[in-house]
């Protein structure tokens, strides 16, 4: 009987026993480079190497591909862009550094941060070259000026960029595969990187002999146990990721000796909605929305960092606020149609109407200070709480609002990388032969505390950097055969 009939009766049987044992043994393989992780850094680096000439396979454990970065929403954050230049926004790698260091209270690695935002500019170029769509600016806490990138109209920054990411693997007959989960990354009696050993969604184990492996597998703010091991007090929090986000990366990397840092910077963001999954993305407050609480007062600058913002909310009555708008804030961003479509929005004609429909105690308070924030805007100074961007006043009818309570958002520690990408030993800090990494299993660009839309610039630009080193070394290893 050939091999590919054992194969169909087994997976018939398979279907109609549930039991994957009857299917035959996978046979091993071999690439110059498996990456694992389908997500922005994944997809981006397994494109780059593939275009300088290497065998990639790219491993995904989820049935579909795209990670976190599917979900990404307010945008990627570039300095001196050729969509700034357009449209005249002035701001300079070295502003985008250094707001990328106070905003991480300046435990972030200063090289990784500097090749973030002198990288930021041609990784949008990159994306415009694959077809995105990221001609739309905002902005984002904690940023200077705008620089958050997004498509046209201000809508959500993922869809469109996972789209596009696998429109160019398709385009490129880039071997990508759903439902196959690494379990274990080899090496040689050396401590080289050898292959993977992975599971098909059958349960099936087969290896793949390879010199470089790419971790591109995320964070794990999906995975309570994790985070709590970190962060005790975040027991009980809601999760913002989607559910591959375990963090897997961590252990196959510490396996082979790699070096984890700052594992307890945990971030939580301010506006999750209560008792939802649904990330309410920051560019709603970026685009003028204010934050008030149940007794109709705000309490806190909007645009401040993501662990001020959080700790704020969480010091509120019931741990929780109401995101603030009217109508035109509502036509300056698409993705608010989004929130509508999922009735999460109250509404109201006045404050008052409003403070009734979403049970803010006292109506003539929220009248007072939207009045009062609307003066501010006005005069271009906030007394209160100087929030130092007011794109727009609140009110055009209907007002509306949004509960909010603070979810687990992101993790800024992970594996420890150096500037060209690889993977360094807990023991001396020297680079494992064949490990690289890029995106949020990576630690040290965003130090304690990261900035709205600086992981999405960061796995674009890591992306790239990893997949050239990782088909350079392929090379290397190729002709030492
Ligand atoms: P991911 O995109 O998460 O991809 C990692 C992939 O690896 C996943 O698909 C996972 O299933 C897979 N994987 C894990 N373990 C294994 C294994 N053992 N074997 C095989 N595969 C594995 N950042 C911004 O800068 N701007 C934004 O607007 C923004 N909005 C966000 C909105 C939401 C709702 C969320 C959750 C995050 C947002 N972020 C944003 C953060 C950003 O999206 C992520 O940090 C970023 O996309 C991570 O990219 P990545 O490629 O490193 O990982
Ligand atoms: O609020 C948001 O759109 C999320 C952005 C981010 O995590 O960078």
């Amino acid at each position: 009987m050939d091999r590919r009939h054992v194969l169909k009766i087994g997976a018939a049987t398979a279907l109609l026993t549930g039991s994957p044992a009857v299917l035959a043994k996978r046979s091993d393989e071999s690439a110059d480079v498996v990456v694992v992780g389908s997500g922005g850094a994944g997809l981006t680096a397994a494109i780059t190497a593939f275009d300088l000439g290497v065998k990639v396979i790219v491993l995904e454990k989820m049935p579909i591909t795209g990670g976190n970065t599917q979900l990404s929403a307010g945008g990627m954050n570039a300095a001196e862009t050729v969509i700034q230049k357009k449209k005249g926004v002035e701001d300079s790698w070295k502003t985008m550094y250094d707001d990328t260091m106070k905003g991480g209270k300046n435990i972030n690695n200063p090289q990784l941060v500097e090749i973030l935002a002198k990288n930021s500019a041609g990784s949008i170029d990159f994306l415009l070259s694959l077809g995105a769509d990221v001609t739309d600016l905002g902005r984002m806490a904690g940023a200077s000026v705008n620089r958050t990138h997004r498509p046209t109209g201000g809508e959500a920054v993922g869809h469109n960029l996972v789209h596009t990411l696998r429109q160019n693997a398709i385009k490129r007959g880039l071997d990508v595969r759903t439902g196959a989960r690494v379990l274990k990354i080899l090496s040689d009696k050396q401590g080289k990187v050898a292959g993977v050993e992975a599971e098909d969604r059958n349960g099936r184990k087969y290896k793949i002999n390879a010199p470089v492996v790419i971790l591109a597998c995320g964070g794990f703010s999906a995975n309570l146990e994790r985070v709590t091991k970190y962060r005790p007090e975040y027991a009980g929090f809601s999760s913002t990721n989607q559910p591959g986000a375990t963090g897997d990366g961590l252990d196959l990397a510490a396996a082979l000796g790699a070096k984890l840092i700052d594992m307890e910077q945990i971030q939580i963001h301010p506006t999750q909605a209560a008792g939802s999954k649904i990330l309410i993305t920051e560019a709603v407050r970026g685009n003028g929305a204010i934050m008030v609480n149940r007794e109709g007062k705000r309490f806190v600058d909007e645009l401040t960092t993501r662990d001020a913002a959080s700790a704020a909310v969480l010091k509120q009555t019931g741990k929780s606020a109401f995101l603030l708008f009217d109508q035109d804030i509502r036509k300056s961003l698409k993705q608010i149609e989004g929130y509508y479509h999922l009735e999460l929005v109250k509404e109201g004609e006045t404050p008052q109407e409003l403070a009734k429909a979403c049970g803010i105690t006292d109506g003539g308070a929220l009248a007072a200070t939207i009045k009062k924030y609307n003066d501010y805007q006005a005069a271009k100074k906030d007394e209160e709480f100087g929030r130092a961007d007011m794109p727009r006043p609140i009110k055009t009818a209907k007002f509306a609002a949004i509960e909010i309570r603070p979810g687990i958002h992101y993790t800024m520690g992970g594996v420890k990388i150096d500037t060209k990408t690889r993977a360094l030993r807990a023991k001396d800090e020297q680079p494992i032969p064949g490990l690289y990494g890029a995106g949020e299993v990576t630690g040290g660009v965003h130090g304690a505390n990261r900035l709205g839309g600086n992981s999405i610039s960061e796995t674009i630009t890591f992306g790239r950097i990893a997949g050239a080193e990782a088909a350079a070394y392929a090379k290397a290893a190729r002709k030492k055969v």
